[in-house]
């Protein structure tokens, strides 16, 4: 039903909630009101009754991958614009991108977050249409697909254009984002919140960064870009960035897609845009103004995992924690699990999406 009201109205950024279209209009049209309103009525009891009810749900599970509805398939003109002003809170967003594989992941991140009340503001980026549709359906409105989707064919052709836009989609959705004027927290799915990250946002700085360094640093370290490494640049963190809509997150974000640009293709190069994140760091810390978050709060996984000690020492200060330093999705979710904080097993009612 919603889709439906998505679909048939041009939405308006200042609509705070694209699903009930009768409050945010009718203040502002008194004349159009009541005949509106009627018809919008009307028309919610025929979609309710004629095609909402009487589907099973095998039934939706079937066409929702191969022959979308029409309602749900209504999702593929939901666009970034309309999505950010619908999910931002006090104009920010909380944004992941996720493909079909990595939906458990996704919940176990989401679970964790609506425990920090901060799920209103998340829009999940979807990759494929089947997470479009699977997301909206359970959570209408929080989740946007960003054409082109890309087949593995262009992806891997170097030099084309289709090889460009697949390694460049994150710092462009995060542009794109700045641009329209949000602060965005981006997050990979493979984290989990221990508390409130917002607090730690502190200052006005442009670009906000977690160290992917496992060497323990002191508990007052420096908020500065880390020092270049053996390859030559630091090893900051893709996973886990917060942006201010400033003119030195915007530079930042050009030059991560000119970086990625200009690296030489390798097939594990492809996945990984972190190396020219740190790049675009250190040759622009000058014209932006960068903020390392603090260690104990915003731990590796090669740190967290990996030293018990330490991990013990800070224990009441975790924030996020990134299951990284580990390679494979059964890997993860088994050291997840070790560690309780797999917690779509047993609180998977906490997530809007409910049991996947
Ligand atoms: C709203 O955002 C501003 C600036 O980003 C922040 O300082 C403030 O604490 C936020 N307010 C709430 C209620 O979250
Ligand atoms: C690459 O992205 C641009 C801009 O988003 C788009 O117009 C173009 O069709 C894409 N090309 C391929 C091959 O995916
Ligand atoms: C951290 O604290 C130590 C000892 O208290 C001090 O010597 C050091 O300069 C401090 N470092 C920073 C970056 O403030
Ligand atoms: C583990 O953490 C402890 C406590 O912070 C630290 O002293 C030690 O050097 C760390 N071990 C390694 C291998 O980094």
């Amino acid at each position: 039903m919603s889709s439906y009201f998505l679909h048939q109205r041009p939405l308006h950024p200042g609509l705070s909630n694209p699903f009930q279209p009768s409050s945010s209009r009718s203040q502002s049209r008194p004349t159009a009101v009541s005949s509106r309103a009627t018809v919008l009525a009307l028309i919610s009891l025929v979609v309710i009754l004629g095609v909402l009810l009487p589907w099973s749900g095998v039934h939706r599970n079937i066409s929702l991958f191969s022959y979308p509805d029409p309602v749900l398939a209504r999702w593929r003109h939901y666009s970034l614009v309309d999505a950010l002003s619908f999910v931002s809170k006090n104009n920010t967003v909380i944004v992941c991108a996720v493909s079909l594989p990595y939906l458990p992941f996704l919940n176990n991140w989401l679970i964790s977050i609506v425990r920090q009340g901060h799920h209103d503001k998340v829009l999940v980026i979807a990759e494929d249409y089947a997470t479009l549709y699977k997301v909206n359906e359970r959570w209408p409105g929080h989740a946007v697909l960003i054409p082109p989707v890309l087949d593995a064919d262009t992806a891997h052709k170097f030099g084309s254009q289709g090889f460009f836009n697949f390694t460049a989609r994150r710092p462009q959705h995060l542009l794109n984002i700045v641009e329209l004027g949000y602060n965005v927290m981006y997050n990979d799915v493979d984290m989990i919140w221990l508390a409130d990250p917002f607090p730690y946002m502190e200052g006005n700085h442009d670009v906000y960064f977690m160290d992917d360094v496992a060497a323990v640093k002191p508990l007052n370290h420096s908020h500065g870009l880390p020092p270049p490494g053996k390859k030559g640049r630091p090893y900051v963190c893709s996973c886990m960035i917060f942006l201010r809509p400033t003119a030195g997150a915007k530079l930042i974000m050009k030059k991560w897609i000119e970086e990625l640009q200009a690296q030489p293709w390798s097939r594990s190069q492809k996945a990984n845009d972190q190396p020219a994140f740190n790049w675009a760091l250190m040759r622009n810390s000058e014209k932006a103004d960068l903020y390392l978050l603090p260690q104990s709060a915003f731990p590796t996984g090669g740190l967290y995992f990996r030293n018990k000690t330490w991990a013990k020492e800070t224990k009441d200060k975790h924030v996020i924690i990134h299951n990284n330093y580990i390679v494979g999705f059964d890997k993860k979710i088994k050291r997840f699990r070790d560690y309780k904080l797999w917690l779509v097993d047993d609180h998977a009612d906490e997530s809007p999406l409910g049991r996947l």
